[in-house]
């Protein structure tokens, strides 16, 4: 394990209200969570910056973004560019979420273009990659989630690449109640560590915070995060409660 890192994918859940109460309970809870796990919060694009304010000079927990566009600024209606959110203080980003390649057909090249803008404001990516069961089933689902990976990440430096966090989330597993094996996670998360060694090196490997997802809850995250190669989870359903995320934050032994 490099790094301990838990975040959480809100998606498009909670009203403002139910927002700003679920915010709240988050901040009571505040001395209860370990200082070691780096803890992220990605709520719907509208409350962040209520939520900046909030948690201004609060560096416990960090503004994550759903999604960015690539460009600066400019004529792009309902976009949101990566200098709006680092003005906000946001400081991480979800990029290649399943739910955007499959609703929003981003495809590996629009990815690799946020990843870079991302980057260039200095706001650090969450790329997420995965399968489908069909993928799984097939036995190429290795290779399928490496391209993912490569043609979307591989072109970055070193101490590019060294800075992002990658999620692996199971398409079958995202929403499902049906969450991988921590033997088929571990072993997703082994390949992308050794691919980035021989790709880059071992340092670079040891540097990228690799999470999991996919119905990562209270009960299996310890034994999820207890895996060598598990850095952490990107949490959607249980990280809109409270109580379930302070655990899950706390999973790590
Ligand atoms: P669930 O935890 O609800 O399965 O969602 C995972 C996810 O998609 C996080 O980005």
């Amino acid at each position: 394990m490099t790094r301990k890192i838990v975040a959480g994918n809100w998606k498009m859940n909670l009203d403002y209200s139910e927002a700003k109460v679920l915010l709240k309970e988050l901040m009571a809870k505040k001395d209860e969570f370990n200082a070691e796990v780096e803890l992220i919060i990605c709520p719907p694009a509208p409350y962040l910056s209520a939520f900046a304010e909030v948690l201004k000079d609060q560096e416990w927990i960090k503004l994550g973004s759903q999604n960015n566009f690539f460009l600066e600024n400019g004529a792009y209606t309902g976009e949101i560019s990566p200098t709006q959110l680092k003005s906000l203080g946001v400081k991480y980003g979800i990029v290649g979420h399943s739910e955007r390649r499959n609703n929003f057909n981003e495809d590996y090249s629009m990815l690799s273009k946020k990843v870079r803008a991302l980057l260039k404001v200095g706001i650090i990516p969450i790329f997420c990659c995965g399968e489908q069961l069909q993928v799984r089933n097939s036995n190429v689902y290795k290779e399928f989630i490496m391209k993912q990976i490569n043609d979307s990440l591989f072109k970055l430096k070193p101490e590019e690449i060294e800075k992002i966090i990658i999620a692996y989330e199971p398409i079958w597993a995202i929403g499902t109640g049906k969450t991988a094996t921590s033997e088929q996670a571990q072993e997703i998360h082994h390949l992308i560590r050794t691919r980035i060694a021989s790709q880059y090196d071992e340092k670079v490997a040891g540097n990228v915070g690799i999470l999991y997802g996919g119905s990562c809850n209270a009960e299996n995250a310890q034994e999820l995060f207890r895996q060598q190669d598990i850095d952490g989870g990107l949490i959607g359903g249980a990280s809109i409660d409270a109580e379930s995320f302070l655990t899950i934050a706390n999973a790590f032994e």
